[in-house]
């Protein structure tokens, strides 16, 4: 399997499609406070692994009442449900999927083909289920468990072992070793500007504003862009931070996310400044 796995990666086969869908999905999924929501940056966290939760727990609640005898009404009630609900998760997942790197694509590809496959077959297990063809309602939907199965193994492995959607930034601080570390001179900080230092090799953005200094992760936790090279921006009346890579917006007062596609604040760390040195440590 993991051999697989690797050559799906690896599969530049897939590239021509995704390319076309990419482009599809940015063009259709506009503006940006729908991408947002979407990303699930109100959450704090991406929204697509929630919302599957309610067509997974529906379809399997539903293979199982299958089983039961005089319970074809709530098993076409659950797969009703689950067929309805899959259809803005998958929305969720494409808005993400449009932003992953192309090895992450091509695995997401797939994941998404297993998946509206799955779905297909549910929506025809419904159908048939609706028309009193519970037999044939039964198989088609054993079916799609199966091809929706198939898609959550892949996107477990797009979430566990590629790191997609995963916060790239909250790992650095393993490398940060405790207590209370000078970075900077405070006399010798630009106001409102940009500047990048290392603690313990790891990279931290500075920004002062008056004589309060926020000390930030630099690797962005979307994709690991270089926040040291984006812009400020004043986003909703607070200075932010934009990813030069993607466009993913940070307060610089606290690291909340305000634009996706990361659906994670970034690391803040804590600071004080001691005789004119600016220090930080571990939160
Ligand atoms: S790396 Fe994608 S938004 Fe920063």
């Amino acid at each position: 399997m993991r051999a697989l796995m690797t050559k799906l990666e690896q599969a530049t086969a897939l590239d021509r499609a995704g390319d076309r869908l990419q482009r599809a999905v940015q063009a259709t999924l506009r503006p940006q406070r729908v991408r947002d929501l979407l990303h699930g940056v109100f959450l704090g966290h991406p929204l697509h692994p929630a919302m599957v939760q309610v067509p997974v727990g529906a379809w399997i609640s539903a293979a199982v009442v299958d089983l039961l005898p005089g319970q074809r009404r709530a098993a076409t009630t659950l797969v009703a449900l689950g067929t309805v609900s899959a259809v803005p998760a998958a929305v969720a997942g494409l808005n993400d999927w449009a932003e992953l790197s192309r090895d992450q694509r091509r695995v997401g590809l797939v994941h998404a083909a297993a998946n509206t496959v799955g779905l297909t077959l549910y929506a025809g297990s419904l159908a048939a289920r609706l028309t009193g063809r519970h037999g044939v309602g039964r198989a088609l939907a054993y079916l799609g468990l199966g091809a929706a199965s198939a898609g959550a193994y892949l996107g477990g492995h797009l979430a566990y072992k590629q790191g997609a959607q995963v916060s790239q930034s909250v790992s650095e601080l393993h490398r940060m070793s405790n207590g209370w570390q000078s970075v900077a001179e405070l006399a010798g900080l630009p106001q409102r500007k940009l500047v990048t230092r290392e603690v313990d090799d790891v990279s931290v953005i500075l920004y002062r504003h008056g004589d309060e200094v926020t000390v930030m992760l630099e690797r962005c936790p979307h994709q690991s862009g270089p926040l040291g090279e984006g812009e400020v921006q004043e986003i909703g009346g607070h200075a932010c931070v934009v990813c030069p890579w993607h466009g993913s917006a940070f307060r610089l007062n606290g690291g909340e996310v305000v634009h996706g596609p990361s659906a994670t604040d970034q690391q803040v760390l804590p600071t004080r400044i001691v005789d004119g040195t600016l220090q930080t440590r571990l939160p």
